[in-house]
């Protein structure tokens, strides 16, 4: 077995509390530092009541009985939370092997292999792809077919992976210098047409209800289609959402 790196520990170690919605109390009272506190207390108490029986045993004195009862329960809820730690842990680990291996199906998890220069022997690692136009498009295709099917909601009205293709492959061939996209919603084939074009080229996507033009304007930022930051060049500008209604603009 190899040794993880320090970086995969850092970055598994994170990934982890980023999923774990409970895991604020682990920042300030962590695992480990639990572990100890619970075990060495719960070990600490049931030697006292050891101690105390023994002179209990010895000298028959009522009130020695009664501290080891007490010595006896406090070395039992302390066994229980050390109990619930291990088990927790193994939960965690569980929970956190079965989502990776999600995202490694769905794609957006990166399956390294890594070689340990002494020993020759190879590690197989993972981690999150970055948030990109491919991520964008993979995550609202999830939402308008696997999530919509356990939620029995309607599928996203937008073009879709297998028509999406086809645009794609229609702006890479004839390479426009604009595409006006009427219609945005989430900016779905805005995103697919305007990551097609040729450098210099702009898709101009066009969506009337607010929400969506955020939501589109959102999802095309995150897709690194537009400036990221306001003191960038103006390079990465390729798709541009515009608020507003079609028709009104056209006059
Ligand atoms: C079916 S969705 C378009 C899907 C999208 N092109 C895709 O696949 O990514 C239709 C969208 O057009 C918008 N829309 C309809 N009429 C419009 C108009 N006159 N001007 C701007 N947006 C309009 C609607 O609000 C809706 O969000």
């Amino acid at each position: 077995m190899i040794a993880k790196d320090e970086d995969d520990e850092v970055r598994e170690r994170l990934e982890d509390e980023i999923r774990d919605n409970t895991g604020a109390i682990s920042y300030v009272f962590p695992r480990p530092v639990r572990k100890v506190v619970w075990g060495a207390f719960g070990a600490n108490s049931f030697w006292g009541a050891l101690v105390l029986w023994t002179r209990y045993a010895a000298e028959g004195d009522e009130a020695d009985l009664s501290n080891v009862i007490g010595n006896l329960e406090t070395a039992a809820v302390l066994a229980v939370l050390l109990a619930f730690e291990f088990w927790d842990e193994g939960r965690r680990k569980s929970f956190r092997k079965n989502l990776t291996s999600r995202q490694v199906a769905i794609g957006d998890r990166e399956v390294y292999k890594k070689v340990d220069e002494s020993t020759g022997k190879v590690r197989k690692y993972s981690k999150l792809k970055p948030v990109d136009d491919d991520w964008i498009l993979r995550r609202i295709d999830r939402w308008g077919v696997v999530e919509t099917a356990t939620t029995g909601g309607n599928p996203l009205p937008t073009v879709g992976p297998a028509k999406g293709k086809i645009l794609e492959e229609l702006v890479a061939e004839h390479a426009p210098k604009l595409i006006v996209d009427v219609g945005s919603f989430v900016g779905y084939a805005a995103i697919r047409m305007g990551r097609r074009q040729p450098e210099g080229a702009l898709t101009v996507t066009i969506e009337k209800d607010f929400r969506w033009w955020a939501s589109a304007s959102r999802f095309v930022w995150q897709a690194k289609l537009w400036q990221q930051y306001p003191w960038e060049s103006e390079s990465n500008r390729r798709v541009e959402c515009i608020f507003g209604d079609a028709l009104g603009l056209q006059t």
